[in-house]
């Protein structure tokens, strides 16, 4: 027997520790950190995140604080199943076994999702109904983000994922996730690979790219040792300096990979005899050393992967003192070691491999049947693991070649992953069964389901998963195997569930069609009971295409059908929907009652996501019904009734919160609930932020951080299929792009969003919105095409603006008093663009935005209407007018309308009375919107008047060439060709 296989003592990696604990250092300083620490199989990653882990255990804070907590799980390698969360359970786990008190501080709703993985958590908590949807993974993400932030309040935390290259894919989308939410927690976050083992297409490759693309990530690459360290290592094996030529030996054959030299050394080949070919020869020849009870439980542990001596001694039929003396003697050999938990596993997972490539066909089917049926038997045990066991029965089965219960094992492990929420397993899970299916004979009996039932659920797990395209021709195949003569409610019910999947897919019309089918065939009786959430469904896509009037009628029928069949979700989802519609066909004080029964109903069901919902639909509609403080007020009141912990609703309500504050002219409450929660924020929730803070950031005139806003959720808006996100992003894009003068692509992105609304909805409040931008874009285009004398360009533009302002009419009619009050602007535009006096029209469209108390576009309509009255010759009106502009705007905060307005008053000489604040005192560019010198004003003004340079170098006392130089760069300033094209800027805008 050996005394020592490995050293003791661990050598080198001197550099790779410090940047280990420099990350550790970063994170206790509040920069989460994030290390990929890559290296061939047996290199010694584990052993270096082993030893970071010694060490910090040893360093005491020296200040009393707690030091870091490590927690560290391994991934598995799973033959052909996927074992979702594996390293991310190994990691939790411990700290449900100490029953850390972390677990008790977290939220009960964070406690239900994460007992979702780990069970036994949530004992005794209430079960809750989980409804399944894309999100339900972020919740659980989210939740355990939670946990890992409160851990990390009392000390920072340490988490080590090892061999990722195993991962699953749940695993690597939690790890994308939480790397993209980490703020200023004390986390470091080590990921651990195989080089190695990275093909071009390994899917952890373009996970590695994200995140070194996150900035923070640290790549640490393990090299092999050097002659020195492999040295050091042997002199602690060996209990002596090894002599130069062994040590060459060794180094040659291993090329400095500690785990090949140890086995080298341990099978007694360290170079003198023949020289196996590799690692594994070299580790069998140890095994072959082993008797034929050791050999044996080795190759069960091998098939296996890890196994307690129950399940050892049930698979090798090893009565219990041979089973004891053959695991004492390759645990002796260190062939094996135990874990914590009392389980057998090998020394390695290389060693493992080896072994269990060197088994005979026959003889590894019969260990992984019989480890699936010990497994099987054994079930009914702790909850904990039922995740593992489905999973590993299931592969232990198909690796045996055994069908049937390969299929009927992976039905059963396809249903385990679904109520973990690991929705891309379970697809993948099904879609095996798929293939299994037609293999298996009375396949029925032995699948315990029909092959619909399996398709359906196939589409299911996909379509949650993301993969609404799969799930689509999942579900049609399901239709294509049912007689709808025979079965016309699972007919029904399918072609229910394929119409919101058309939907999704945005292909409205026929997503309609789909769900009037459905319920056509529907049969009175309805076993299942689907109609009540089909007519909800259908009263929503009416909703959704703007379709309101024949919402209320469908939506009364749905919710008598809901109420009737206690159908609770439909209820809720009706009462939202037909609460909606009333307000937006002006019944607001209706529509209000409804939205407040849903508020109700989710708050006796004490459903959090929901009740937020139901408050945001609500301040939304006050808000869409120009009411504008009841919208702040209830909003403020959703956000009072959302629990704190409830952290995607909470940052839901901020968001709404922060939407009605700025609409409300209350600017700095807008930006106060802009601030992220600490969780992080991903998908729609990330879009709404971000699109909230452009929209505040160009009220305010930081154009620099609305563009960066905007550009970070493009590719968001443009998978997106709602009006809602697509409008805003739309609007948000053209104000920019004007304002920037970028008249070119300010039309792009309206008139792309105006195209992607109109295609699916017509949601008149949005289409509205992003009209009246639209029109205003065209009124700037008309404008420098007048200044440009570039009269085809003005034709169309004023033709574009004629359209955009028909369908802001349109809007109005079906609107409210905002979609009017837009439309009243849209007079004031349509003038402007045709080069008319309009201040009439402004001062009706200041009025309309004051009756609904918009301080903001009202400012902006009073600085338009001074400038209209300054044209016409009204200074006694224009001071009026641009008064008001003024203190509107700086009561707000919006600088840039504080700069206009200013800008116009110098020009116009219009006198406006002392500045309000003296922070807001007249900035330097007020002067002219151009930006040009005292010199250049001058040169201009003769240039309107139409002198030559030589005039203009006569008046001025400089040379021609001079004035040239001059009038060259203010054109360019002007933006305009030519000296005729100035003049007519300066005349519009009174510069001279
Ligand atoms: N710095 C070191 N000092 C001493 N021994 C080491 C060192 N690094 C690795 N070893 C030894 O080499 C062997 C392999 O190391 P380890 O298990 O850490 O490799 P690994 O990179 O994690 O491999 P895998 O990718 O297969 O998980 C172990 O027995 C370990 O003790
Ligand atoms: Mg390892």
């Amino acid at each position: 027997m050996r005394a020592r296989l490995t050293s003791s003592h661990f050598v080198g990696r001197v550099g790779e520790l410090a940047e280990l604990e420099l990350a550790v250092q970063e994170a206790m300083a509040g920069r989460p950190a994030l290390v990929l620490l890559g290296g061939d199989s047996g290199v010694g990653k584990t052993r270096l995140v082993g030893e970071l882990e010694r060490r910090l255990s040893l360093a005491g804070e020296p200040d009393g604080q707690a030091g870091p907590l490590v927690l560290r799980g391994d991934g598995v390698e799973q033959g052909d199943g996927e074992l979702p969360y594996a390293p991310l359970l190994s990691a939790l786990r411990p700290l449900l076994r100490q029953r850390h008190p972390t677990l008790d501080a977290l939220t009960s709703g964070s406690r239900a999702q994460l007992a979702t993985i780990l069970p036994g958590l949530d004992e005794d908590g209430r079960q809750r109904d989980q409804r399944p949807d894309p999100s339900s993974q972020l919740r659980l993400f989210e939740a355990a983000l939670e946990l890992i932030d409160c851990l990390s309040e009392s000390a920072p935390v340490v988490l080590i994922l090892e061999d990722m290259h195993w991962a699953d894919r749940s695993t690597r989308a939690f790890v994308a996730f939480l790397a993209r939410s980490l703020r200023q927690e004390r986390v470091v976050l080590v990921l651990t690979y195989r080089a190695d083992e990275l093909h071009r297409r390994h899917p952890l490759r373009p996970l590695l790219s994200e995140l070194e693309r996150l900035g923070r990530a640290r790549r640490i690459e393990l090299a092999p040792f050097d002659r020195g360290e492999l040295g050091e290592a042997l002199a602690d094996i060996l209990g002596a300096q090894p002599d130069t030529p062994l040590l060459e030996r060794l180094f040659m054959r291993s090329e400095g990979n500690p785990l090949y030299t140890e086995e080298l050394l341990a099978a007694g080949l360290d170079g003198r005899g023949a020289a196996p070919q590799s690692l594994r020869d070299a580790f069998l020849v140890r095994i072959e050393r082993l008797s034929g009870d050791a050999q044996q439980v080795a190759r069960a542990v091998a098939v296996g992967r890890t196994a307690d001596q129950p399940a050892l001694a049930a698979v090798t039929a090893l009565e219990r003192d041979r089973l004891q003396t053959g695991l004492r003697e390759a645990l002796a050999e260190q062939v094996l070691v135990t874990g914590d938990d009392e389980r057998f596993s090998f020394r390695h997972a290389l060693l493992r491999e080896a072994m269990y490539d060197d088994l005979l066909p026959g003889e590894r089917g019969e260990l992984h049947i019989a480890f699936a049926a010990y497994l099987e038997q054994r079930h009914g045990g702790a909850a904990e693991g039922e995740l593992e066991r489905s999973a590993a029965v299931a592969s232990h089965y198909a690796a045996a070649g055994d069908q049937p219960a390969a299929l009927r094992s992976t039905i059963a492990a396809a249903l385990a992953a679904e109520r973990v929420l690991a929705y891309g397993e379970a697809a993948d899970l099904t879609e095996r069964a798929l293939e299994l299916w037609p293999r298996v004979p009375e396949v029925e009996r032995v699948a315990g389901i029909d092959y619909v039932e399996l398709l359906g659920r196939a589409a299911r797990a996909h379509s949650i998963g993301g993969d609404r395209t799969r799930g689509e021709v999942l579900l049609n195949q399901a239709l294509s195997q049912l007689d709808p003569e025979r079965e016309p409610a699972r007919y029904a019910a399918l072609l229910a569930r394929l119409s919101r999947m058309i939907w999704s897919l945005n292909r409205g019309a026929e997503a309609v069609q789909t769900a009037e089918r459905a319920l056509a065939m529907l049969p009175d009786e309805d076993p299942g009971g689907v109609r009540p959430l089909l007519l909800a469904w259908l009263a929503r896509t009416r909703f959704l295409r703007g379709r309101f009037r024949q919402t209320v009628v469908d939506g009364q029928v749905a919710l008598d059908a809901a109420v009737q069949a206690g159908d609770r979700l439909a209820e809720t989802e009706v009462l939202n929907t037909l609460g909606m519609a009333r307000v937006a066909l002006g019944d607001v004080e209706a529509g209000v009652g409804l939205l407040r029964r849903a508020v109700e109903i989710a708050r006796e069901d004490d459903d959090a996501d929901s009740l937020a919902t139901a408050y945001s639909n609500l301040a939304d509609m006050f808000s869409v019904a120009g009411r504008t403080d009841e919208a702040l007020a209830t909003a403020v009141e959703g956000m009072k009734s959302t629990p704190r912990h409830h952290s995607r609703s909470r940052d839901w309500m901020r968001l709404t919160l922060s939407e009605m504050a700025f609409e409300a002219g209350d600017w700095d409450a807008a930006r106060r609930n802009l601030s992220p929660a600490p969780s992080a924020l991903v998908g729609i929730v990330l879009m709404f932020r971000e699109l909230r803070e452009a929209d505040l950031a160009l009220g305010v005139g930081d154009e620099d951080v609305a563009a960066r806003c905007l550009e970070s959720v493009a590719e968001l808006v443009s998978v997106s299929a709602e009006p809602q996100w697509i409008g805003l992003f739309g609007a948000l894009e053209g104000e920019l792009r004007a304002r920037r003068r970028e008249l070119d692509r300010a039309r792009a992105a309206v008139e792309d969003a105006l195209d992607r609304i109109e295609l699916c909805t017509d949601d008149v409040m949005r289409i509205s919105r992003v009209s009246a931008v639209a029109l205003r874009v065209e009124a700037d285009r008309a404008q420098r095409a007048r200044d440009l004398r570039a009269p085809a360009d003005r034709r169309d533009a004023l033709a574009r603006a004629r359209m955009h302002f028909d369908r802001l009419g349109a809007a109005a009619e079906e609107g409210g008093p905002v979609e009017r009050a837009r439309l009243a602007q849209g007079r004031a535009e349509l003038a402007r663009a045709r080069g008319r006096n309009a201040d009439k029209e402004w001062a009706n469209a200041a009025s309309a935005w004051e009756a609904i108390k918009r301080p903001y576009p009202l400012a902006m309509a009073r600085w338009r209407e001074a400038e209209a009255h300054v044209g016409a010759g009204h200074r006694a009106a224009a001071v009026v007018a641009a008064r008001q502009a003024l203190e509107g705007a700086q009561s707000l905060g919006a600088s840039w309308l504080v700069e206009e307005v200013r800008a116009l008053a110098e020009r116009a000489r219009l006198k406006l009375g002392s500045p309000q604040s003296p922070d807001m005192a007249r900035p330097e560019a007020a002067e002219d919107p151009f930006g040009l010198t005292p010199r250049e004003r001058q040169v201009l003004a003769l240039l309107a008047d139409g002198a030559t340079n030589r005039q203009i170098g006569a008046a001025l006392f400089m040379a021609e060439k001079t004035a040239s130089v001059h009038v060259s760069r203010i054109l360019a300033k002007l933006g305009v060709s030519s000296r005729t094209q100035a003049a007519a800027v300066v005349h519009r805008l009174h510069l001279a």
